[in-house]
């Protein structure tokens, strides 16, 4: 059976009494899981001796008119989908889910980690506090967790590039998996978001996947999808929709000869529920 903690305390006498030389997993989540979450938590089982799952809602990466409140807290459905894994995986899990903000901020607790620039690209222009939040929760928690790996999901992509440059900056030792995009049936990214939507914005929101798939085709053809762009950005439910480069989100410079990676990615937004999608292309330039 998996072990639940709740509080700092426990979870660090459990933490302590591990032998040293085993490999811990890491899946950092804010509960209400779906099936993204669940591939993490098997990745990162199949992977590692010991697989810690965090279920935290993190208060510093929300604005002030953002959906914290509204956030859905599903602690007892979370724990239920976890043990419906199979026996195996159940038996190598430890959920650490702080029962107040206090076991991971406590009183006084000020101190910022930022990335810096990169935080306010992207969705940074629309949530200028909210990457700041991420990181310093996020390495918040590899302290606590003292883990060997950590599995993060694509679909937040600017999140994963930043907390990657955290940890090559301050040399955490760390090593980070990032792991694809699960997708519904109709080609929708999961997020615990997605079930703000009602049924005709759900369908609406396909234009986000399925724009980002004809940016990729036209790449791939070496054909130039400026003007679609520039179409699709005329429409008021886009935050963004960019092509960068994937390792650092800046601007590709499609003059030079190399093969570069880039990111077709984009916030599609639906009422007060914003989307984000990505996809990951390999262009010859
Ligand atoms: O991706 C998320 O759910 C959150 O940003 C994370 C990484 C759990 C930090 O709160």
């Amino acid at each position: 059976m998996m072990k639940i903690f709740d509080t700092r305390s426990s979870f660090d006498e459990f933490r302590n009494s591990l032998t040293p030389n085993l490999t811990i997993g890491l899946v950092l989540t804010m509960g209400n899981l779906h099936a993204g979450h669940l591939t993490l938590i098997e990745k990162s089982c199949d992977d590692n001796d010991i697989t810690v799952v965090t279920i935290f809602v993190n208060p510093k990466q929300f604005g002030p008119n953002e959906d914290f409140n509204q956030y859905p807290r599903t602690l007892d459905k979370d724990l239920e989908k976890i043990a419906n894994l199979n026996l195996i995986l159940q038996s190598k899990i430890i959920i650490f889910a702080p029962n107040s903000n206090s076991e991971i901020y406590p009183e006084n607790f000020s101190t910022l980690i930022s990335v810096g620039k990169m935080t306010q690209l992207l969705c940074g222009k629309f949530r200028p506090t909210h990457f700041d939040g991420v990181t310093t929760v996020v390495f918040r928690l590899f302290t606590i967790a003292k883990a060997t790996n950590a599995y993060f999901g694509q679909k937040d992509y600017q999140q994963c590039v930043l907390i990657n440059k955290m940890i090559n900056d301050l040399e955490i030792p760390i090593k980070m998996h990032i792991m694809p995009i699960i997708r519904n049936q109709a080609g929708l990214a999961l997020s615990s978001r997605n079930q703000y939507l009602d049924e005709e914005q759900k369908i609406k929101a396909l234009r986000l996947p399925q724009t980002l798939i004809k940016i990729e085709k036209m790449l791939l053809q070496s054909e130039d999808p400026q003007s679609i762009i520039e179409n699709e950005l005329k429409q008021s439910e886009w935050d963004y929709l960019e092509i960068l480069n994937a390792k650092d989100l800046t601007p590709l410079k499609l003059d030079t000869k190399l093969t570069i990676d880039a990111v077709v990615i984009g916030a599609y937004r639906l009422g007060n529920t914003r989307l984000l999608d990505n996809r990951m292309v390999k262009i010859n330039a």
